[in-house]
């Protein structure tokens, strides 16, 4: 089982960036502790960080043979991209979006997703611990369409 996970654009700093918002775990901390749930799991993790919308469509795109399932924390983009909400929808694979903050309980500009209609399922609000819900749910939604 191979999953793609992407973060998108301002999540390099997590640890630095809004703190008392976004927790104090580096991005590093967050995929080096998602590599070890992987190899738990018996699952292939391959992790991406780009504060680029073009790159990141060109990485969904470039994973449609390899990926089983995608993971993405879209951060920005969630709320302004149509060009990555058709990614996601060319390739057809399942599609969790997930989010540190609760973004429902923010700014007004936060609530609209362009990605949610288009995925599998969305978590959002439980800080690093959204990336362990997000493979779990992933790894019980492969499980059970791929058997
Ligand atoms: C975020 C929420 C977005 O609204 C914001 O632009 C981000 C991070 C989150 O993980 O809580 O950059 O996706």
């Amino acid at each position: 089982m191979n999953i793609l996970l992407i973060h998108g654009p301002n999540l390099h700093l997590l640890g630095r960036r809004q703190p008392e918002i976004y927790g104090s775990q580096t991005l590093a901390d967050i995929d080096q502790h998602l590599m070890e749930v992987a190899t738990q799991r018996h699952v292939t993790l391959k992790t991406f960080q780009s504060n680029h919308e073009g790159e990141i469509v060109t990485i969904i795109g470039q994973h449609i043979d390899w990926a089983d399932g995608i993971l993405i924390n879209p951060a920005a983009y969630t709320h302004t991209s149509v060009a990555i909400r058709d990614a996601l929808a060319t390739i057809g694979l399942p599609v969790i979006e997930l989010h540190l903050s609760n973004v429902h309980g923010r700014e007004s500009f936060r609530h609209h997703s362009y990605i949610a209609p288009i995925a599998t399922g969305t978590i959002a609000g439980f800080g690093a611990f959204s990336y362990d819900l997000a493979i779990e749910a992933m790894i019980q939604h492969l499980n059970i369409t791929q058997t």
